[in-house]
């Protein structure tokens, strides 16, 4: 797959993610936890044209696409979106975890502040270790500038599989939706490098409360 075809699949899986989100809940506010340069919260804007959208990132990149894509409705900020979140809890309707949960380590930590701080539903995509158990697998960090945040913090992350994710979502009172898998062009990379049969998946938790809401009649 091009890296052209695998951008629309991440848009579509985006927007599938909204529509879900929407099903349950008004989207009034968004946090984006690993905006880069803020591209994916400049693309979700066209779906969403009157929600706040607050993007992080722990590197800087205001030359390179804050100022561009900032404006009434999209909040730029530097800084660590696992410590920010921690102090900022039930705030968001949506909080997107695109393409960084792998970098950390401690996943319970960082799945429940993610579930923390969100009042509806979290989005995660990240690589999984592609098998059907439970088994995690760990890996030495890639050290490269995207991983400045989680360095501080382990030399190590680890690979959960997508039933990891899912028991954790559920732990934490969330139901868990597979949105898409993605196995290429990126993971095949990444996988062949560390030498791991990974995948990456987009998985859409949704508060249980929430979704109960929408159910007048229990049919199990
Ligand atoms: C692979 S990029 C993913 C970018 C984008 N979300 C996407 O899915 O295309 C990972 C980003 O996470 C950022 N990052 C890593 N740890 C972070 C943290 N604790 N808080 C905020 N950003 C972080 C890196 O600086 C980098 O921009």
């Amino acid at each position: 797959m091009n890296t052209h075809k695998y951008n629309m699949q991440r848009l579509f899986m985006l927007k599938k993610s909204i529509d879900m989100t929407q099903t349950v809940t008004n989207i009034d506010t968004v946090f984006d936890m690993a905006c880069n340069n803020g591209y994916w919260l400049n693309t979700a804007k066209r779906f969403l044209p009157n929600t706040k959208f607050t993007g992080m990132d722990t590197q800087n990149f205001i030359s390179e696409g804050w100022e561009e894509f900032k404006d009434n409705n999209i909040d730029f900020k530097q800084g660590n979106s696992l410590t920010f979140l921690e102090g900022h809890k039930n705030s968001y309707d949506m909080v997107l975890s695109m393409g960084v949960m792998y970098y950390y380590n401690d996943l319970h930590k960082f799945i429940k502040t993610i579930t923390d701080a969100t009042k509806s539903t979290v989005l995660i995509d990240t690589f999984c270790y592609n098998k059907d158990t439970n088994e995690e697998k760990k890996v030495k960090n890639p050290k490269n500038k995207m991983t400045q945040a989680a360095r501080e913090e382990t030399d190590f992350v680890t690979i959960p599989t997508e039933k990891k994710i899912m028991d954790y979502l559920d732990k934490f009172g969330f139901e868990s939706f597979k949105v898409d898998e993605f196995t290429e062009p990126y993971n095949k990379s990444v996988g062949d490098r560390l030498k791991l049969n990974i995948k990456r998946s987009a998985i859409l938790g949704i508060k249980r409360r929430d979704f109960i809401g929408q159910l007048k009649y229990d049919r199990t």
